[in-house]
């Protein structure tokens, strides 16, 4: 199965939890881009929904992303509870309360049968390795499958299961990282994405701290058949983004990659939630997403910055607020510049820091 071909090499990261709308999507697309519309956290009529406002305005051309649950497992749920129980006390304090901790598994198999009878032009996987019976199910129905990787030896199994191609996550990305193999080491986008050269004949995607041509440039140049962009879309009108997390996102904070929030190692802005519980939480996904989430959509929708996922890819600051296909252009045009302008004779006159176009 090949990925789709489109005029420039920029795909729009799916977003779940409200930034990756049908309409961003619907509008990289338009653009020349690819994007991908998030299944998690919604149901399955609202996924329906979202895949047909977006097929609607731009034909079939894009993909749909989801969350390979994990199996429930007793010890993970106990972690969950004792680490909850250490939150609420906190949260009490500042008038919120975390639900019970409790598994769900995101409606997968519904989704999973949606995206089937669908003809789901490209289908991503993150947080797991799809099984052999889903990957024949789209590949029988034509579409490509797509897994994300943040390690040689999770890009080995998903080439092995018969991905099409893979999402290379490096540890500057924005919200959760995708892996599930425990891994020793963190790996940054170019050293992951100069590996997986290496190590495989399957397309490749980079994605992690990427918000300007150059560096799409640099992905394509090192390897990656195009670029997979987040955080950079987050501040564009069509995404749903919260106010307060967008108006964060312009400024120069830090990011940190914690498991406070939801249990699983995910980037955000750092804040009084994530700087607090950092230090003691544990790897429980989901059962403390399920936990938190409500208290947290509740800090959101009051602006408190300090208490929610401010999910942040390290390159934050550098997302501007402008239409999704001023991004896409502004970014495209910037790489095919910066690949004219790559020079292997160091100091032989080109602008040591070229401008920014757009
Ligand atoms: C707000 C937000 C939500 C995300 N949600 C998902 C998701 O639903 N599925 C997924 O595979 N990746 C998700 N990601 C991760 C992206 O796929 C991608 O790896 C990341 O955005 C790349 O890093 P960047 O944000 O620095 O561009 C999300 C990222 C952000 C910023």
């Amino acid at each position: 199965m090949r990925l789709p071909t489109t005029p420039t090499p920029i795909v729009l990261a799916p977003m779940a939890g409200g930034p990756g709308t049908p309409e961003l999507v619907a509008a990289v697309g338009s653009a020349g881009a690819l994007g991908f519309l998030p299944s998690g956290y919604v149901d399955v009529d609202t996924l329906r929904t979202n895949i047909d406002v977006v097929r609607s305005r731009i034909g079939g051309s894009f993909g749909v992303n989801l969350f390979v649950p994990a199996a429930p497992d007793a010890e993970r749920l106990q972690r969950a509870e004792q680490y909850v129980a250490r939150l609420a006390a906190w949260a009490e304090t500042v008038g919120m309360q975390p639900d019970r901790p409790a598994y769900t598994d995101d409606h997968y198999t519904d989704k999973l049968s949606l995206l089937v009878e669908q003809r789901t032009r490209v289908v991503s996987f993150t947080f797991g390795l799809p099984d052999q019976e889903a990957v024949d199910a789209l590949h029988d129905v034509g579409s490509s499958v797509l897994v994300t990787v943040t390690n040689p030896e999770e890009a080995s199994a998903a080439v092995a299961r018969g991905a099409d191609g893979l999402v290379a996550q490096g540890w500057e990305a924005g919200a959760h990282q995708g892996g599930w193999l425990d891994s020793a080491e963190h790996w940054g986008v170019l050293p992951l994405l100069q590996s997986l050269v290496e190590q495989v004949d399957t397309p490749l995607v980079a994605a992690g701290g990427i918000a300007t041509g150059r560096a799409v440039a640099a992905v394509l140049t090192a390897g990656a058949q195009a670029a997979m962009l987040g955080t950079a879309f987050m501040r564009c009108p069509e995404a749903g983004t919260a106010p307060s997390h967008a108006a964060a996102l312009h400024g120069s904070g830090p990011t940190l990659m914690t498991r406070a929030f939801t249990g699983r190692p995910a980037r955000a802005l750092s804040n009084e939630l994530a700087s607090r519980f950092d230090a003691v939480a544990p790897d429980a996904y989901p059962e403390v997403h399920v936990a938190t989430s409500r208290m947290r959509a509740d800090a959101r929708s009051r602006d408190h910055t300090d208490r929610y996922h401010l999910w942040a890819g390290q390159a934050h600051a550098l997302a501007r607020a402008v239409p999704a296909a001023d991004v896409v252009a502004t970014l495209d045009g910037e790489a095919r510049a910066a690949l004219q302008r790559a020079t292997l004779s160091w100091g032989a006159g080109a602008p040591a820091k070229p401008g920014r176009q757009g």
